[in-house]
């Protein structure tokens, strides 16, 4: 069995008398450890499989296996407990608190969960060490995005969930993103995938999810992924 293990899972959406099946039958696995890529077009599906996976919604269909528990059955007080201790997630608009600091947010995140790192160190690591009593009104971008992503990482989490993490980031600031990710998926060891439509982004992957109109397309495996710092685009 591996970490993930997603079995023909199904999403369908009702609208008005129209059913949009915005995942097909997705199945997938992942390692424990692993970085995986899921790549695809606009519509399909990417977000709202991340969104499963990370238990802000549920599957209409099939099974949704995080380390040997089937999150496609618990019920609503199990997958608050589990969104809020296992899963770190980071989006494309950071989605900060305007009215805390940059340290305050990523406290706020620490203190619903039992074993979560040092907020100071965790904003140190991702380069804000002289921000960090700043609001986000007074950060970059792709500093409110390094917040947001503290913020998740500062949680310790099991698997750690990027949907367009670098889309609202300039060329350099969206690099020195991934490179954050990417060290902070091999040097403390959580599970992360990063959801993006930027294909030279998936040599960094151990495991690369092709999705296209709902379902999965193909899945690619890497042995020796690249060091984002040598990927161009
Ligand atoms: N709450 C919803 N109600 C109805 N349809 C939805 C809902 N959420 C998503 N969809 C539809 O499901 C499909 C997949 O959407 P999803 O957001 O997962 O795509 P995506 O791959 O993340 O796209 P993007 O790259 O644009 O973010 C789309 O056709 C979308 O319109
Ligand atoms: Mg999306």
């Amino acid at each position: 069995m591996s970490y993930i293990d997603v079995e023909h899972e199904y999403k369908r959406y009702q609208t008005g008398s129209a059913e949009i099946v915005a995942n097909n039958d997705v199945t997938f696995a992942i390692e424990r450890g692993e970085l995986t890529v899921i790549l695809g077009a606009s519509g399909a599906g990417k977000s709202t499989l991340l969104n499963i996976i990370g238990g802000m919604d549920t599957a209409s269909d099939g099974r949704v296996v995080i380390d040997g528990r089937d999150i496609s059955r618990a019920n609503r007080r199990q997958l608050t407990a589990y969104r809020r201790t296992d899963v770190g997630f980071v989006f494309q608009f950071y989605n900060l608190v305007a009215n805390l600091a940059a340290r305050e947010n990523v406290e706020l995140a620490t203190e619903i969960v039992p074993d979560a790192l040092d907020p100071v160190e965790v904003l140190r690591m991702v380069g804000l060490e002289d921000r960090m009593n700043n609001f986000p009104a007074q950060l970059s971008g792709g500093e409110q995005q390094r917040v947001a992503i503290a913020r998740a990482v500062a949680k310790n989490p099991k698997i750690l969930l990027c949907d367009e993490p670098t889309g609202a980031l300039d060329y350099r600031t969206g690099k020195q993103v991934l490179k954050i990710l990417q060290d902070m998926c091999r040097e403390h060891g959580a599970t992360t995938i990063i959801v993006t439509h930027n294909a030279a982004i998936a040599r960094i992957a151990d495991r690369v999810i092709h999705m296209r109109d709902a379902r999965v397309e193909r899945i690619e495996t890497c042995a020796t992924p690249a060091d984002i710092e040598t990927v161009e685009w």
